[in-house]
């Protein structure tokens, strides 16, 4: 892999509402865990702390989970986004982090304490968006969404309580193109 390429990678991760609940051929589940799974343990952490978490939801699990969320929204124009991730998206990677490993962080290394929920924000984000752009790669649409508190309550029992929700990566095979993106100038100067 060449910087060109992974940039192109990069580039290459959108935003794509439309999809279909199916994977692209040749593709199965057990790719896609085998991605997330690469990059839970990848990508870094404060202290090397591996504070991230995820899980995959797909077939029945997803769709209740999703079901369950559509179900909490209020109102009738809240519930398009999760109807849409229930019934046209083929799963979903839910990304957390343990309060447990945060809160162990805090007591270690007291100086820091204020900070350590923030790092784990920050390492989430990055396995967010390693997942959004090797999902592409393997051919995958994906939108990010933040139901946190819904989805948190529409879980498997099993997840435990200290995993906090950070977002969830709803995927499918692409339905449509994703729609125009604009850009800002924002000149990365070099001082020397
Ligand atoms: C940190 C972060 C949070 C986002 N949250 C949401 C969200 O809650 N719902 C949503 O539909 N899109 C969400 N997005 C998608 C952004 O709107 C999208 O990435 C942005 O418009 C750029 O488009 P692109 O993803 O096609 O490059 C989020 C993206 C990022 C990076």
């Amino acid at each position: 892999m060449t910087a060109a390429n992974y940039l192109k990678a990069v580039a290459s991760r959108r935003t794509v509402y439309a999809l279909k609940p199916e994977l692209p051929s040749g593709v199965n589940i057990n790719d896609v865990q085998a991605v997330v799974q690469a990059i839970i343990r990848d990508t870094p952490t404060s202290f090397n702390s591996q504070v991230n978490r995820a899980i995959i939801l797909t077939g029945k699990a997803h769709k209740e989970v999703w079901d369950r969320v559509v179900e909490s929204i209020p109102g009738e124009s809240g519930k398009k986004r999760p109807q849409s991730a229930r019934d046209e998206a083929y799963g979903s990677v839910i990304f957390f982090t343990d309060d447990v490993v945060t809160e162990q962080l805090q007591a270690k290394f007291a100086a820091f304490a204020a900070a350590f929920p923030q790092f784990a924000d920050h390492s989430s984000g990055a396995a967010q968006i390693h997942t959004w752009t090797a999902l592409r790669e393997l051919g995958l649409g994906a939108h990010l969404q933040h139901y946190n508190g819904y989805v948190k309550a529409a879980l498997p029992k099993e997840i435990p309580a200290t995993w906090n929700v950070h977002a969830q990566l709803v995927f499918g095979v692409p339905a449509a193109e994703p729609g125009e993106k604009t850009f800002e100038e924002n000149p990365v100067k070099i001082y020397s």
